[in-house]
């Protein structure tokens, strides 16, 4: 293992009912709330109408700023912090999935920063202060509801990029699986995806002496494959909705990567395909990881090999251990085609007209990838593979 200090300053409250929480956890922050919500499923769903009877309970003012977009974007970010400094804002509440959360994350700092929020998407500054935020999680998918990270696209420059900062940590996160039974089933598979790599994404390390955390992995994933299939068919299912949700959680909160660095370079290839296409990231991703499994399976077949058996069960009697890599990402694609999602930039009518401009958007701080380094020309290979 490196050496490594974790702290995560998240308290998460997780279980049917647990909104009720909102009326212990608000007053701790003010009474001033920014209610960030998305582009209409939790009016939709009826948890609107409860978030709102709560804070009322408890006093609060609230300002609202709706239409989050899925891959949130720059220009909302600024229409929050501006809230944020008219209104005095104590406390910015984000309700919904992911590109709610981030799109808070991105307000919260940004409130508190005299210039551009974008200066730390940009690496030109970093966040010294936030406004605290909560979240209500509505999806299973980025982890956001429990770590410092956030993705923010600036649609006029077509650039789709991840920030992190301690001040980015949600001060409390609301999860209860019932919110989550309105997800159709094509997010829910876009959700189980972006989860699955989240924890493929930490198992190809090249760090060694991590049994604890490679075991941690390999639970997760095979508790996702058990589950997905089951609840993609039975969407309002409580104790399948409440695993898939807790998995999401784990797979990104730093609990099953302390020590190791993980790879992180096929969710910078995928960024830069949203950013282009404006597709979603869970779909990007099925289509991407396994086509960056094939074109680094030489790196480590070893590593592979210890996915195929552990996780898909693949016989590795007489066999190479590169071939039995191969048959593990093989597995992998057919599982998840077996759920629904796409398997070729195709099937969202995406061509290789663009394919340099995204690969150069993926190097912009230099090669990248801690389980094998990658140049542009690897990108290039990679998005060939994935047409
Ligand atoms: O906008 P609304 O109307 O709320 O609808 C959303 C949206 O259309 C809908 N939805 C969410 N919960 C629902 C629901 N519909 C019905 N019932 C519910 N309970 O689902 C759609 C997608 O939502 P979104 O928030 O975009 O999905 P997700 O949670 O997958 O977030 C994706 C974004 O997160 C970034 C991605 O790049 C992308 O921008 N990521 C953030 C990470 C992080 N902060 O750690 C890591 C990830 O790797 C990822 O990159
Ligand atoms: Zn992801």
């Amino acid at each position: 293992m490196r050496a490594f200090e974790f702290h995560n300053g998240t308290r998460l409250i997780f279980g049917q009912g647990k909104l009720s929480s909102l009326k212990s956890e608000v007053p701790k922050y003010g009474t001033n709330v920014l209610l960030v919500y998305g582009g209409g499923s939790i009016k939709r769903s009826g948890l609107y109408d409860q978030v709102i009877t709560l804070l009322k309970e408890i006093g609060a003012v609230v300002t609202e700023l709706s239409g989050v977009e899925p891959n949130p974007r720059l220009s909302t970010v600024h229409k929050g912090v501006a809230l944020c400094r008219e209104h005095q804002v104590d406390l910015v509440l984000a309700v919904g999935g992911g590109s709610v959360l981030d799109c808070a994350k991105a307000i919260a700092v940004g409130a508190k920063y005299e210039g551009d929020m974008w200066d730390f998407v940009e690496r030109k500054a970093i966040p010294q202060d936030a406004l605290p935020l909560g979240t209500v999680l509505t999806m299973a998918a980025t982890g956001s509801e429990m770590n410092g990270n956030s993705v923010i696209t600036n649609e006029a420059t077509q650039e789709k990029m991840g920030w992190a900062s301690p001040w980015a940590y949600p001060a409390f996160s609301i999860l209860d699986p019932v919110h989550t039974y309105t997800l159709p089933k094509d997010q829910t598979v876009y959700g189980v995806v972006d989860i699955m790599s989240h924890v493929l994404e930490h198992y190809f390390h090249q760090d060694t002496n991590t049994p604890v955390q490679d075991g941690f992995c390999e639970t997760l994933l095979r508790t996702v494959i058990d589950t997905a299939p089951k609840l993609i068919d039975d969407l309002e299912n409580y104790e399948l909705r409440e695993t898939i949700l807790y998995c999401g959680t784990m797979a990104l909160n730093g609990m099953v990567s302390m020590g190791l660095a993980g790879d992180w370079a096929t969710h910078n290839i995928e960024h830069a395909v949203s950013a282009v296409y404006d597709i979603p990231h869970g779909g990007g991703l099925a289509i991407i990881f396994p086509n960056w499994m094939k074109y680094n399976l030489k790196a480590d077949p070893a590593r592979f090999k210890s996915l195929a058996v552990n996780v898909f069960g693949i016989d590795a009697a007489g066999k190479s251990d590169e071939q039995v890599g191969l048959e593990g990402i093989e597995a992998l694609r057919s599982f998840w085609s077996s759920i629904g999602a796409p398997s070729r930039l195709a099937d969202y009518d995406i061509d290789d007209s663009q394919i340099e401009v995204m690969a150069e958007k993926t190097v912009r701080f230099g090669p990248f990838g801690n389980f094998r380094k990658l140049q542009r020309e690897d990108v290039i290979e990679i998005y060939k593979m994935s047409l």
